[in-house]
């Protein structure tokens, strides 16, 4: 039988990294935090100077990751480390420069084609007995008929304090612009601040992280 699946999404700062974790560690299920994958793709096509256009040098890049994501099934601990071809890049994919440059590889069309498919196999196939997938088209496109669909939202303000607090910045209103011009590109892409029909909306501006797993795990079906 298909696994049960929580979809989420939401942008960055909406508190969906934590929410994510928090949620697999509680019911044991696997973490699929598909942004880390985009990530891995623009680290990897950067350190290889992969032009996105060169679809035969795209090909092969996507492989690459896609071996790594299908390898990346349930270890249980989280937060979740990420391995390529045994080296952990779990920290390299978080620098600046590799958020900067995802939407170059994530808005083209073969990626997001690619990458999804390897997220529907590695749920279909997973030995956890569920999954929490995280990310920005999730509830929409990657598994638009999971369990439980939702769409962390929060305030500007909220997302800049939290994301600073999570990077140790003090500089708020630079983050805060950080996060304007990535949400610009990636809602080029697809909308991850508007709740699809079906979709439960969340805001989270004025919740605690146990407060929010505690609502999803209510909104949970019961037969599961
Ligand atoms: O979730 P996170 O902020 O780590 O995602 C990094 C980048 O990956 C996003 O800025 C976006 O460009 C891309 N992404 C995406 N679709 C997803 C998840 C992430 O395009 N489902």
């Amino acid at each position: 039988a298909e696994p049960m699946i929580i979809a989420l999404d939401g942008p960055a700062g909406s508190g969906k990294s934590s929410t994510a974790t928090g949620l697999a560690r509680r019911l044991g299920w696997l973490h699929l935090d598909t942004g880390a994958w985009y990530r891995v793709t623009a680290l990897l096509g950067g350190r290889e100077d992969v032009d996105p256009a060169d679809a035969v040098a795209l090909g092969r890049l996507l492989d690459r990751v896609d071996r790594a994501l299908a390898a990346s099934d349930w270890p249980g601990e989280e937060p979740r480390r990420v391995l390529v071809d045994g080296e952990d890049v779990t920290a390299a994919i978080r620098t600046p420069e590799v958020s900067a440059s995802v939407s170059r590889y994530s808005r083209v069309p073969t990626v997001r084609e690619r990458l999804n498919a390897g997220f529907r196999r590695l749920a279909a196939r997973t030995r956890a007995p569920g999954v929490v997938a995280e990310g920005r088209d999730i509830t929409t496109v990657t598994f638009p008929d999971a369990s439980l669909r939702v769409l962390l939202t929060a305030t500007p303000q909220a997302r800049a304090r939290r994301r600073a607090a999570q990077l140790g910045e003090t500089d708020v209103a630079g983050i805060a612009r950080d996060i304007a011009e990535r949400d610009r590109r990636d809602l080029a892409v697809v909308d991850f601040l508007t709740p699809a029909a079906g979709v439960v909306s969340l805001d989270t501006s004025e919740l605690t992280l146990g407060q929010v797993i505690d609502r999803i795990v209510d909104l949970l079906p019961v037969d599961r």
